[in-house]
Parts: structure tokens; sequence; C-alpha cells
């Protein structure tokens, strides 16, 4: 798969840079062109002479070498994808702000061709506000992020931050080859996660969603070049780096956050287990036990899916889920109509390994055309594979 491919390595300074020549090496014998930019801080962890010999290119470090200029804005058009691995927090910085101090910075911002980072830096400065703040403004941008890992940091501590290994690397770089993010550009909004109505400042109703499935295919969007917004309900799963997350509690909060996003939306994909009904009113203060019994009057939700599918525009597809008990296929498709939705995507609470709190789920893909399609139980990551692969054709064949 990367027979052939020029990527284009830029190396910041960070220990990590010492595993670029293993990963130089790595891109070398699986048929790949390397030519390598670095910047001034990086010639202190690895040297130029490695590098250069492993790539069999020179290496670029100085806008201007004896006299001459390094064309920048031919390496970036020359390159496949430009890798920034690993990418340090001064990088990062630079690459959120535009600042051309260097190189490095002069290649990246005139690269035309996708860009792929790996970022490095120890667990401190990984959790920084400014850090992730960064890392989503580059993410914005379209650049695609490449998870860091857990493990021994150069500080020896033990933590989050750790250059993914060039093994890594090179599965993202096959990956990105093979899938030519065909989502590159879209922009997804994802609904995940249960809402919580309160009932007064200690209690509310809410439901047993994780909010797997949701991430599950917001990182699988992504991972297809997409730049992803989770409106995620009352839940602590995490997400991939560079996924935008707006945190609501209750379906009106829910609503609202889609409504705002959803004009500029391509693809919407509700996962969220929203309740229908709400509690009429919320009491300011905590209600009290009496001797009577107590009576919550609830009145219902706004049907966000509803809402968005009769605003829906022409590019725009979406996609509902249904989570069933009974008459699941008739139930499935009224919902496909009376929804005005694109797909539904149907689980069964009768199947086992489905639904609420698995890691795994069994799915039935209902589209506007052609037969429903049945699969087997799977994670809920290749699940969301699967439903990101049929909306893929879904908008091939409208298109
Ligand atoms: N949904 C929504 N807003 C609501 C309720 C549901 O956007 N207030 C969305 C869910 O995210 C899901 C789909 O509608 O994509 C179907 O949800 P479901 O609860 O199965 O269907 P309902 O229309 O609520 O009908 P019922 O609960 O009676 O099956």
């Amino acid at each position: 798969m990367l027979q052939g491919k020029k990527i284009l390595l830029g190396v910041s300074g960070s220990i990590a840079a010492y595993k670029t020549a293993i990963l130089t090496r790595l891109l070398i014998k699986a048929g790949a062109e390397v030519r390598i930019v670095m910047t001034p801080a990086a010639k202190d962890f690895v040297t130029p002479l490695s590098l250069s010999t492993l790539s069999k290119n020179p290496v670029l470090v100085d806008l201007a070498e004896n006299d001459s200029w390094a064309n920048h804005v031919m390496l970036g058009r020359w390159a496949d994808v430009m890798l920034v691995a690993p990418l340090s927090c001064n990088t990062l910085s630079k690459m959120a702000s535009g600042l051309c101090d260097n190189l490095l910075m002069a290649v990246y911002l005139s690269a035309t061709c996708p860009v792929v980072v790996a970022p490095a830096m120890d667990e401190d400065m990984w959790q920084h506000a400014s850090t992730k703040e960064n890392l989503k403004k580059i993410a914005s941008f379209g650049n695609i992020v490449i998870p860091v890992e857990n493990g021994e940091l150069a500080s020896g501590l033990i933590g989050e931050g750790r250059m993914a290994e060039p093994e890594t690397i090179i599965k993202w770089l096959r990956d990105f080859f093979l899938q030519k993010l065909e989502l590159t550009g879209k922009k997804i909004l994802v609904t995940a996660g249960p809402t919580y109505e309160p009932i007064d400042p200690v209690r509310f109703i809410g439901n047993h969603s994780s909010g797997k499935m949701g991430a599950a295919i917001a990182e699988e969007m992504q991972r297809r070049g997409a730049e992803v917004t989770v409106v995620l309900g009352p839940s602590d799963i995490s997400m991939n780096n560079g996924i935008k997350v707006i945190k609501v509690k209750s379906a009106e909060e829910m609503f609202n956050a889609c409504d705002k996003i959803f004009p500029e939306t391509d693809i919407a994909v509700m996962s969220a287990a929203v309740a229908d009904y709400t509690p009429v009113k919320t009491a300011k203060e905590k209600i009290k036990k009496t001797e009577n019994d107590l009576a919550v009057e609830l009145t219902k939700t706004k049907d966000i899916l509803k809402h968005l599918g009769a605003g829906k525009k022409a590019h725009q597809f979406l996609v509902g889920f249904a989570l069933e008990t009974n008459n699941e296929e008739e139930n499935a498709l009224k919902k496909l109509q009376s929804k005005n939705a694109d797909m539904i995507v149907l689980n069964s609470l009768n199947d086992a390994g489905a639904g609420f709190g698995h890691d795994t789920n069994k799915i039935t893909i209902f589209n506007r055309t052609g037969n429903p399609i049945s699969f087997e139980t799977k994670t809920k990551k290749e699940v969301a594979v699967d439903i990101v692969n049929n909306i893929i054709q879904q908008l091939h064949a409208k298109n």
C-alpha cells in the first residue's frame, strides 16, 4: 500500500525524534519515497546524517543553505502526505497559529497534500488546556491527528503523551491510503449518550445509554477524514482528539445544540437515546418525602431527528437509530418515513449482545432504496465501520 507513495516527514524537537530513524527505515522497506525536513531543535535528538542515510535523500533544516533556497512550496506539492512525527508542543502551537519561523513550518503552511501528525510530549504538557485547544484547532484545519499512547515518558512518569510507535504510524498511513479519506471536507454531527431530565436539583429521569456506539461512529468518521462534532449527553466516554464534543444534559439542550449545528452539517447521525418525556416542572428545591404518593407529570420532548428531517436540504444525509423490542422491521420502516431520515439503524433488544451497555451490537440497516441489510453481532467499533461504509455507499448512489 505504501509502495511508491511520497512521504514528506517533518521531524520536530522531542525525545521521540529518535524513533524517526526506525520509522524512516520501515517506510523505505515498505517501498515509500521519503524526504525529510527537520526543525533545528530536532537535530539535538537525531542527526540529519542518520536520517539522510536511511531515507536516501538529503535532509533539509534551513530555509536557505549554501546560498541556495530550499523550495518549500515544491516539497509540499511533491508529497502525497506530509507526516509530522514527532509533533512537539512548540511546533503544534506554531501550526495552530501559522507561525513561520523555520523550514518545517514553511513547508507545512504551503503543503497542498493532507497532513498527518503524531504528537509527542510529557503528560502534563499533553493535558494542558492550550495543547488541547491547539490540537482542536489544527484538526479543524483538516489535519489528521494520530492518537498518543500511554506508557513511560521521558520524564520517567507513566502516562499519556508518548508518540505512537513507528509500526502504528505505518498502519495509520496504510489505512489512510487504503480509504482515500472519502469523508475529507465533510462535516458530521453525531448525537450520543443518554439525556437526563431533571425532576429536582438531585433527581432526574435517565436511561442506560453509554454513548459507546455514537463515540465509535464519530471516531470512524474522523478516521475517514471528516470534521466531527458530537453532541454528548451525560456520559464520561472519551473520544479521539480532534473530535469536537459539546456536552449537554437534557433533551432540550441536545435539541438546541443540534438545531444550531445542523445547517452546517453534511451528515448527521442521531445515535443518542433521547428521553421522549420530561417533567413538566423542575422543582427548584429537593422534593421532600411526605406521607403521600408522588406523581410527576411528564410532557413530550421535541423529537430532534424529526425536526432535522423536516428541515433537511438535498445535500444533507440523515441517519436515525431505532431501538425496538417488537415489530422491529415495521417500526424501523415507519421511522424512516415519519422522520424523513435517509437511513435507520435498527437494533433489537431481543438480540443477545445488542443495545445499551454492551461492547457489541447487532444491527440491520434500512435505506430508502433496496432491501434491509442485516449484520452479525460485532464490536461497536466494527459496527461503526459497517454503518460508515453504508453511508458512503448511499452518498455515492445519491450523486
Ligand atoms: N430521537 C430524537 N429525539 C427524540 C427522541 C428520539 O432525535 N426526542 C432520535 C433518536 O436519537 C433515534 C431515533 O430518534 O435516532 C429513534 O428513537 P426511538 O426512541 O427509537 O424512537 P421514537 O421516535 O422516540 O419512538 P419510540 O420510542 O416510541 O419507539
